[in-house]
This record gives C-alpha cells, structure tokens and sequence, in this order.
C-alpha cells in the first residue's frame, strides 16, 4: 500500500510547548503547522488503550508505579499536566478514543506507535487498531501504525491489511528486509543517531520510506533530508515547519 508521509511529524505533539501526550500538545502541534502527529498507546492493567509513553507513571503524571499495573479507572484521574507547568493542571492522560477524536476534528493525521510491553503487544494492537479504524475517517490521509515490536506490527496487520506500517529500529539490523517482506512494511523508522547515508539509499532503494526520530535540530535534518530520509519526528515542530516546510 502506498504511504504518504509530510516531512515534518510532531513528535508525542509539540513537547517542549505542552505536556507530551496530551490534547493540549496536539493542540499545539497543530497551531504550530504540523500536519501530522506521533503518540504512544499503551494498556492500562484492564486492557484500556490510553495515549502515554512511559512504563512508569511517575515522570509525566501525578500517579505512581506502572501503567500496566494501573486501572483506567485511576489512570483517568491523573493529572498530565501539572508537571510540565501549571497552565496545564487537570490536563489528563487521554483515550485513545480521546485523542483520535480530536486529531481528526483537527485534520491532523498520526503515526500511532505501539508500545511495548512484553507478552501484551498483540493483545494492545488487537484493541488499538479496531478502535482507530472505526474513528478514523477515510477522507483524512491514512496514517501510519509503528512499532519496535514485530509481534505487535504483526497483529496490527491482521486487524488492518489495508493500513501502512512499519518497524521501528534503534540500529537497524541485518534482517530488516526480511522484516519488510514478512510484515508487508511500508516503512522503516530509525533512531537518526545510528542511521548512515548508505543504509536510506539501501532502504529507499527497496522501496521504502523512511523515517528518522528524534531530531530537534535544524542542521541535523538538513542533512537527513538530503540523504533521503523522508520523514523526522521532531520535538520542535513549530521551528522545523517553518525552515523546511511540510
Ligand atoms: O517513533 C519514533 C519515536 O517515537 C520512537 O521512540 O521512545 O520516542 O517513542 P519513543
Ligand atoms: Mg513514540
């Protein structure tokens, strides 16, 4: 299937603006000229799909301990914002529901990633996925569904064959062809810290997107643009959409 990407994706919305992971940060990806979000689901302990990046509850809400461990019926009642600053006190953890909602009220497409939690992966995508293709609406570009698990792509495929995904790698390894093939990929995502000119032109010569995280600096996604990567997640989409356009 065919993927189109922006080269811009507002990493977890505009972070460094509003707490990551909130509607007010994908409130503010937008105000900031992104037209495309990354986010993070995760499962609650009774298997609620929630946008969060963490295992742990600590750092970005006022909970405590794992999200895993944690029931929706908690979990909604954090406060995500407060920490990062006090304008944004009650901001919650939201739905994934939630925030599918909005991106779409928005016209923001997204690249939802799937987080990892080990012997859940697939149990997450067999949820996430059904609700995403029920919200989604088809006139809005298709987004594109992530993982650094290859069991948790794999179950999103059987969910959504039609949906354009791929493997996210911190090094890419030897066997990512056999990943694109086995997975029906439409991408590759790849940690810009370990990524070399030789290996875009290898993934863009199969045939592949690429996609490159976490670059906040301008110079640095100058030179991954001209390598050929196609896409950064950006914690400073505001700066990156106004020197590189979308
Ligand atoms: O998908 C790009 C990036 O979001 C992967 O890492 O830890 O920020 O979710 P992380
Ligand atoms: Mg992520």
């Amino acid at each position: 299937m065919s993927l189109k990407i922006p080269k811009i994706i507002a990493h977890r919305g505009s972070p460094r603006e509003a707490p990551e992971n909130t509607l007010a940060s994908f409130r503010r990806a937008k105000a900031a000229g992104a037209t495309w979000v990354e986010f993070d689901v995760a499962l609650t302990r009774d298997a609620r799909p929630v946008v969060f990046h963490d295992d742990a509850l600590d750092r970005t809400s006022d909970g405590q301990g794992l999200l895993a461990e944690t029931d929706f019926e908690i979990v909604k009642h954090l406060d995500a914002g407060t920490w990062f600053g006090p304008q944004f006190a009650g901001e919650p953890i939201p739905t994934l529901e939630e925030t599918l909602e909005l991106l779409a009220e928005l016209g923001l497409s997204f690249n939802m990633e799937i987080k990892t939690d080990p012997g859940r992966e697939a149990e997450l995508a067999k949820l996430a996925l059904p609700i995403a293709r029920d919200i989604w609406p088809e006139m809005l570009p298709t987004p594109l569904i992530s993982s650094f698990s290859r069991i948790a792509v794999a179950a999103a495929r059987e969910v959504a064959p039609d949906w354009p995904m791929d493997v996210i790698y911190d090094r890419i390894p030897a066997e990512w062809k056999d990943d694109a093939k086995t997975l029906d990929l439409a991408a590759i995502g790849a940690n810009h810290k370990h990524l070399t000119r030789e290996q875009v032109m290898e993934i863009r010569g199969f045939g592949l997107k690429l996609s490159s995280y976490t670059v906040n600096e301008i110079e640095r996604a100058d030179l991954l643009f001209q390598w050929g990567v196609d896409a950064i997640f950006t914690d400073v989409p505001g700066d990156m959409v106004r020197h590189f356009g979308n």
